[in-house]
């Protein structure tokens, strides 16, 4: 029996992975956040002090750095080159970092077939930049998940703050804007909407209203084929 797949992408602080988790629990799908792979990526080029400008370094360096993920009490664990790193990949200086090295064609091709790799093997709901378009091109449902840049930041802003972290709102919005711009016109695997995907605006909407459209969305793909 083939495996059901389920890609959701869009810009940064849209929702994705808190609701990509709620829907891969309901179904009881593997949810696979492909952003804290390229994360972690960022980390290792970060603790190496190579500069985001740096494309050849980066070209280079990747081939050193093993990724892998496992899951603990259901929970994705990034692992670079055998270390735990998941706890130390949410910053924003590793976000930014990302975004740098996502460009880098060596680091797509091989995050690409490490993910291709997971999907082949279990349901899974993944999300990212990249997955309706390059990932997961057969998908049986693709989502663009979207929201305004305002609501993103005050998103962003307030996960922030729950941590304990204060930051100035506009300085979050314009490096959400800076890295989707980022995001959107590189030459590789640039994030856009694939042409069979589901455009969801999550702006003036609960995650519970996101997550229910999102199913509903499925079964109504899959009728037929879900017992
Ligand atoms: O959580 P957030 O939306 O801020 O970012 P993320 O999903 O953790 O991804 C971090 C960065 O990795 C993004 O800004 C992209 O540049 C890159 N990325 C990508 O290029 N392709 C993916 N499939 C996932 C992430």
């Amino acid at each position: 029996m083939d495996n059901y797949n389920i890609a959701i992408d869009g810009p940064a602080g849209a929702g994705k992975s808190t609701i990509a988790k709620r829907v891969a629990k309901k179904l009881e799908y593997i949810y696979v956040d492909t952003g804290a792979m390229y994360r972690a990526m960022a980390l290792f080029m970060l603790r190496q002090e190579i500069f985001a400008e740096d494309e050849g370094k980066i070209s280079k360096a990747c081939n050193q750095a093993e990724i892998t993920i496992e899951y603990i009490d259901g929970e994705q664990q990034v692992i670079l080159n055998g270390e735990n790193v998941t706890g130390q990949i949410r910053t924003e200086e590793v976000g930014k970092m990302a975004s740098a090295v996502a460009k880098c064609n060596a680091v797509r091709t091989k995050m690409v077939q490490l993910q291709k790799n997971l999907a082949a093997t279990s349901n899974v709901i993944m999300d990212g930049r990249d997955i309706g378009t390059v990932v997961l091109p057969d998908a049986d449902l693709k989502v663009y998940l979207t929201a305004s840049s305002k609501e993103r930041a005050l998103r962003r802003w307030k996960e922030l703050e729950n941590k304990g972290i204060s930051s100035d709102r506009s300085e979050i919005e314009a490096d959400i804007v800076k890295r989707d711009f980022q995001d959107m016109n590189r030459e590789n695997s640039p994030l856009r909407q694939a042409e069979d995907a589901v455009l969801v605006d999550s702006s003036n909407l609960t995650i519970d209203e996101v997550v229910d459209k999102i199913i509903l969305l499925f079964k109504e793909k899959c009728s037929g084929e879900l017992g």
